[in-house]
């Protein structure tokens, strides 16, 4: 057969498995059994390109796989749940490099210099070289490295506009002088470079999440640009698909944050507002003791349980599954109620109840659970803050008013798990904690949840 008939065969077959593990990464249940098909499929794609004749030396190629599985290896063992967010803002920012190499590769080589090539070159270049820096940002503001609040200076729409014109100017020059030598293409690199760090730096606070999910689509958009720049299919179609979802989990991020996708894009030319404080509001903090939230639940007949951040951090996924069984041997009903944001990264809880064996039909998403929450018993908030600031509903000058929550103070009674009165991400007050129906048992989440579970069990 043709080789390359037999190689565009292959990175079809290929393309295929990485759809249907994308379908499968849908639902919980199959989402492993995805994860392994996409894996299957990318070896297939990288085995045919190996043996497809077109590569020139070996020895790079060698030693990148060992330095990459070794970073990989090294990252899969140690870093921790709670440190996701950082390593995916890495993991965005190492493919927007990659393309920009590619593009870089595709220029240097300077065997097709067409129009097409040199625009897609272009576009890998551009959109690779904003990847990279501003996941470098993005990963600086989450680790704590650089500030995470956003960073605003006079005239910085006037910088990113002079930016965005040379970025213009030196790719219609870089396009119709495609064979100047490089001046044209290192001003696009380092414009581009400089772009990606002044688009993420005035973000912060709860426009994080979104903005990791964003240059996740871009790194996808700039493999798929490399693809067309080297004319490799199985490049365009994963970076396709890599640029498609996470413009999709974009759009279901920005809903749940109460943020446009438009004022995102445009929020990196410092459209987006400090944070601003929550009306404190009158009321009363009412600390509970770990015996008198046991005679609470206790006597609950259904119990929801909205974990965040601190459940993460606290590790206390486990001896929750453990108290909700508990709760259930005891005649309640028991339910978790998930925020699409809640923790700091997509699906963090459903990950971390997982991996505590809580059953998938327990978790509820925030429209269902809204739906019912007014009549249930007892609200347990397990180390979360901002999935239920009621600010978002009702003060008019929060800066999370608008974001869809979790009406946790709809319910009864609200146990709400946290050590102290702290902000939770987005920096402001929750005046969940002065309602009159809350009550607070601070502490750190996992030990709290212990202590209620050694309650009942003593009984
Ligand atoms: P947060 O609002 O961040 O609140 C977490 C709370 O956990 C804190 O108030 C903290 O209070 C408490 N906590 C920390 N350690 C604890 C421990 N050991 N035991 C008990 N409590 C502990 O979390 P959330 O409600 O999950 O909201 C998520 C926020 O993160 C949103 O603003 C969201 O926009 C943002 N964000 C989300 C994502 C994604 S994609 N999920 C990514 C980045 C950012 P104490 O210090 O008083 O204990």
């Amino acid at each position: 057969m043709d080789r390359i008939l037999l190689i565009n065969l292959v990175y079809i077959v290929a393309a295929v498995l990485f759809i249907i593990g994308l379908k499968m990464l849908t639902s919980q249940e199959h989402a492993r059994r995805g994860n392994l098909i996409s894996s299957a499929g990318m070896f297939l794609a990288v085995v045919i390109t190996l043996i497809g004749g077109e590569i020139i030396a070996f020895h790079w190629i060698i030693i990148g796989v060992i330095a990459g599985g070794i970073i990989g290896g090294f990252a899969a063992r140690f870093v921790k749940m709670t440190q996701m967010p950082e390593m995916v803002a890495l993991f965005n920012g190492f493919g927007g490099i990659a393309s920009l190499l590619v593009g870089w590769g595709a220029y240097h080589s300077g065997s097709e210099r067409d129009l097409f090539t040199m625009t897609t070159t272009f576009l890998a270049v551009l959109i690779g070289g904003v990847t990279f820096t501003g996941s470098m940002t993005a990963w600086g503001k989450l680790s704590g490295a650089v500030t995470g609040k956003p960073v605003l200076f006079r005239g910085q729409m006037i910088v990113n506009g002079i930016l965005f014109v040379i970025i213009l100017l030196s790719g219609a020059l870089f396009l119709m002088t495609p064979w100047a030598d490089y001046s044209f293409f290192a001003v696009l690199v380092v414009c581009s470079l400089i772009l990606g760090v002044m688009a993420v730096i005035p973000i912060g606070g709860a426009d994080m999440p979104v903005v990791i999910s964003l240059l996740n689509s871009y790194s996808g958009i700039a493999a798929c640009a490399a693809g067309f720049a080297i004319g490799n299919n199985i490049l365009i179609v994963s970076g396709a698909l890599v640029g498609a979802s996470g413009l999709i989990l974009t759009n279901v991020m920005c809903k749940a944050m109460n943020r446009s996708l438009g004022n995102v894009l445009f929020g990196g030319f410092g459209a987006v507002k400090e944070v601003k404080k929550a009306a404190g509001g009158r009321g009363e903090v009412k600390p509970v003791s770990a015996q008198d939230a046991y005679y609470i639940l206790e006597a609950a007949e259904s119990v929801v349980f909205v974990p965040g951040y601190g459940m993460a951090v606290a590790q206390a996924q486990h001896a929750l599954r453990e108290l909700g069984e508990i709760l259930e041997e005891n005649g309640a009903e028991v339910r978790y109620a998930i925020h699409p944001v809640a923790g700091r990264m997509p699906g963090h809880m459903n990950v971390l109840l997982a991996e505590a064996d809580v059953p998938y039909e327990k978790l509820i998403e925030m429209d269902e659970i809204n739906r019912s929450i007014a009549s249930v018993d007892v609200c347990v908030v397990v180390g979360a803050n901002d999935v239920v600031n009621p600010a978002a509903r009702e003060d008019r000058n929060s800066s999370i008013y608008g974001m869809p929550i979790i009406n946790a103070d709809a319910a009864h009674t609200v146990i709400v798990l946290k050590r102290s009165l702290s902000p939770g991400f987005a920096g402001i007050d929750n005046p969940l904690f002065i309602k009159p129906n809350t009550r607070m048992l601070f502490g750190d989440a996992k030990s709290s949840i212990e202590t209620l579970t050694a309650e009942f069990k003593q009984t």
